[in-house]
């Protein structure tokens, strides 16, 4: 079998795109590239001195360190272009950064942007030797984070998604994270997916058609062996959509409490950046059942993966 994932779709924009059998291979290059030494690793590079361009028009910790990592790691130069710093405050479109950058030999764009449709607008310029991952777009998707969680599934529940039972908490409608996660989880066959949150979280897409809804977490919650928190995202939402924090807080935290609720070894899963004594408690975050610093780590591991299959498809050094 081959170690490198299918490259027929020269850019990562959605995780619709991917079938089953191309996530998990996706998942078992990224599971083979994180155990390589340095050494290894680097021989088996297809992105070895290619320029590597993350471009953020919105914060980020995890995910543009660990594609820094990663593409240190397989032997790219990385640029770093944040909006904040760059020729954006001088009135430059993002378009017009993105053929620039393009014009200097960039292969690879790692792009975030708070506009649902830019990353994909902005692939739509990329000539055959230049491919975009999306890094995050709006409440679009957030697809090397929706692998990210599939992966650390696998690890820590196993290969066989059927029998899952995932619940996920908390601002669901301005969620890219929940969107490629509900995606790639319909696709490796979970049945079995609950929403929970305020009225105003709950999203309204066709995407999470079939899920289970709930206001009350204290009921939701019984029998789930997954439950995946989510930050309350205020920079999506006017003010006043959000209910109080309070009561926020009293209904909708994870606690020790309401986690007993749920299976016996079930796991809790946060992207990141998570908001202590908001939607988690200290002691559920830093618990035995979290699992919330084994996905950062697994971030290093797929976007090995991601960077090497898809950059690997265009790059030229
Ligand atoms: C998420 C994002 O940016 O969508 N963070 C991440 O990439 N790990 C979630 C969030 O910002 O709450």
């Amino acid at each position: 079998m081959s170690r490198h994932p299918p490259t027929h779709h020269s850019h990562l924009l959605t995780l619709d795109a991917v079938s089953r059998p191309m996530l998990h291979q996706l998942l078992d290059s990224a599971t083979h590239l994180a155990t390589l030494p340095a050494a290894a690793l680097r021989a088996a590079s297809r992105i070895d001195n290619c320029v590597v361009c993350t471009l953020f028009f919105e914060p980020s910790t995890r995910t543009r360190c660990s594609f820094q990592i990663a593409a240190w790691r397989l032997g790219a130069t990385v640029l770093n272009v944040d909006a904040k710093t760059s020729s954006t405050q001088k009135g430059e479109t993002a378009k017009d950064m993105f053929r620039n950058l393009q014009a200097m030999g960039v292969s690879v764009f790692v792009i975030r942007h708070d506009q649902e449709n830019m990353v994909s607008g902005l692939a739509e310029l990329a000539d055959a030797s230049t491919t975009v991952i999306n890094a995050g777009d709006g409440c679009g998707e957030h697809p090397t984070q929706g692998l990210i969680d599939m992966l650390t599934l696998r690890q820590l529940k196993g290969a066989d998604f059927s029998q899952r039972r995932v619940l996920i908490v908390g601002d669901i409608a301005h969620s890219r994270v929940a969107r490629s996660d509900v995606t790639a989880l319909r696709c490796l066959g979970v049945t079995d997916i609950r929403l929970c949150g305020p009225r105003v979280f709950l999203p309204n897409d066709e995407r999470f058609a079939r899920c289970q809804r709930s206001e009350e977490l204290d009921t939701i919650i019984e029998g789930v062996d997954v439950i995946m928190m989510l930050r309350v995202q205020h920079e999506r939402m006017p003010a006043d959509l959000f209910p109080s924090l309070t009561d926020y807080c009293q209904r909708y935290q994870l606690n020790q409490a309401r986690l007993q609720r749920a299976a016996p070894d079930a796991l809790v899963l946060h992207p990141g950046p998570i908001n202590r004594g908001i939607e988690i408690s200290d002691e559920v975050a830093d618990g035995r059942q979290s699992g919330i610093l084994r996905q950062t780590a697994n971030g290093i591991a797929v976007r090995l993966a991601v960077l090497n299959g898809y950059g690997g498809a265009v790059c030229t050094p």
